[in-house]
């Protein structure tokens, strides 16, 4: 039931908010917490509010109608195969196609190692659930995805974040975490990473950087996962050759066509040694029994039929333009001592506030100033965060982008001005869990 029909309920058992099934949870379910922030961003969806807080990719741009012909032709001409269950590890047709994509980056893959996932966010949920018992360990930069962190924490994993910079993971930092998990006895079970136009940090892991990151993986045995949804998204040059690439037995990658496509089909894939492969097709029919066939046959077709090249090319430039004004606006407008990273690719700004700025106390002041963001807590583990924030240039034209940059700016140089009187932000509802809803993942 949503909130607002909620609020229309009398009845003593409809709609209320008390759980009579309180102490019968599992012990991870406490790990599904909804955020504290989840009520701002009803606020920040209004119209009038600038969001640079979505991670949605810009679907206004496909060729709707050539869609919407495709999707019907796919039923009239393929309905009872579209219509019906499919297998657990995908439509053997779109598997090949999903090599043919990940050759861009330089792998060469077998269709029969990839299995199709409800997103890459399901290949996640697929690989915690093989990998992790409760307590043991995933390793994590410093911040990282929100959705993956949910993904982790419902598992109970114990997420370690690793420092990285300018050029994504830092591979001392790597080994040195390895070390001390290994001092304390404790089970490393994977490397999480988004080497390419990280989300949240925007930053990309350097080629020279990611052959040594194998390198300290692979002695320490420790089986990386790549989440990669945005490495096609890069706004110079070729895309970079994936990790996956060099190390087929010790690395399991995620891709999605999320944002190279459309996430409404909801389809991405996972490409896993062959042994983990298993694992996870197991896994995959225990959820879901099988994928949405028409989903599967309509990203297929779109492959096959639609210049999807050409497609993402057009996705590039204009995502590039929304960068470039952010980048643009940021420049011009931001008080001194906020810094900022520079994507080269993919959707997310990360931005740092000055020394005693606190974002999560800022974010009710900006939807009051009509200007929307995440504030960076929501991107760790732990408690750190508070000092950055996530901007997003994905969705909103150029020009709001622009106008919401302006806000913002506002809105801290006005928090400056109280940090100097005062000595500090008045930082609101600091306890619990900040994983933001999934809308602004
Ligand atoms: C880094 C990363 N991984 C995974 C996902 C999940 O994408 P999907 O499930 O739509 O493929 C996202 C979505 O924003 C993401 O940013």
């Amino acid at each position: 039931m949503t909130e607002e029909a909620d609020h229309g309920q009398t009845s003593a058992t409809h709609g209320s908010r008390i759980d009579a099934y309180v102490d019968r949870y599992a012990a991870r379910a406490a790990g599904m917490v909804a955020s504290e922030i989840r009520a701002l961003f009803a606020v920040a969806s209004r119209p009038e509010v600038v969001s640079l807080a979505g991670g949605m990719p810009y679907v206004t741009a496909l060729p709707l109608d050539v869609v919407g012909e495709l999707v019907a032709d796919l039923v009239a001409r393929r309905g009872p195969v579209a219509l019906q269950y499919g297998s657990g590890q995908g439509d053997p047709h779109l598997r090949e196609q999903i090599c043919e994509v990940m050759r861009l980056e330089g792998i060469e893959a077998d269709p029969n190692d990839v299995v199709v996932t409800v997103g890459s966010q399901q290949a996640l949920d697929l690989i915690t659930r093989i990998f992790i018992d409760p307590g043991d360990v995933v390793l994590a930069e410093g911040p990282s995805y929100v959705g993956a962190l949910g993904t982790f924490s419902a598992y109970q994993a114990h997420v370690v974040h690793v420092a990285m910079d300018e050029d994504g993971l830092d591979p001392a930092a790597l080994a040195e975490t390895i070390e001390t998990m290994a001092r304390q006895g404790r089970r490393i079970k994977f490397l999480y990473t988004i080497p390419n136009f990280q989300n949240p940090a925007g930053v990309t892991l350097d080629l020279s950087r990611r052959r040594q990151i194998l390198d300290i993986c692979n002695r320490a045995g420790v089986l990386v996962v790549e989440d990669n949804p945005y490495g096609l998204l890069g706004f110079d040059g070729e895309p970079l050759r994936a990790l996956r690439a060099d190390d087929p037995e010790g690395v399991v990658y995620l891709g999605s066509f999320s944002k190279t496509f459309a996430p409404g089909f909801r389809v991405g894939w996972a490409l896993a040694p062959h042994a983990v492969r298993d694992k996870l097709v197991l896994a995959m029919e225990s959820a879901v029994l099988s994928h949405s066939s028409f989903s599967q046959l309509a990203v297929g077709q779109f492959l096959a039929t639609q210049p999807w090249r050409e497609q993402i090319k057009s996705f590039r430039e204009l995502y590039r333009d929304r960068r470039d004004a952010m980048l643009g606006s940021l420049e011009a407008l931001m008080p001194a001592g906020c810094t900022w990273t520079r994507p080269a690719g993919g959707f997310f700004v990360w931005m740092t506030l000055p020394e005693g700025l606190d974002s999560k106390a800022l974010l009710p002041r900006a939807v009051a100033e009509r200007v929307a963001f995440v504030p960076g807590t929501g991107f760790y583990a732990d408690s750190q965060g508070a000092q950055h924030l996530r901007l997003s240039f994905c969705y909103p034209e150029p020009d709001r982008i622009r106008e919401g940059v302006r806000r913002l700016a506002g809105v801290i140089e006005q928090e400056l001005r109280v940090h100097e009187t005062f000595g500090t932000s008045s930082p609101i509802g600091r306890n619990g869990v900040h994983t933001p809803a999934p809308d602004i993942a």
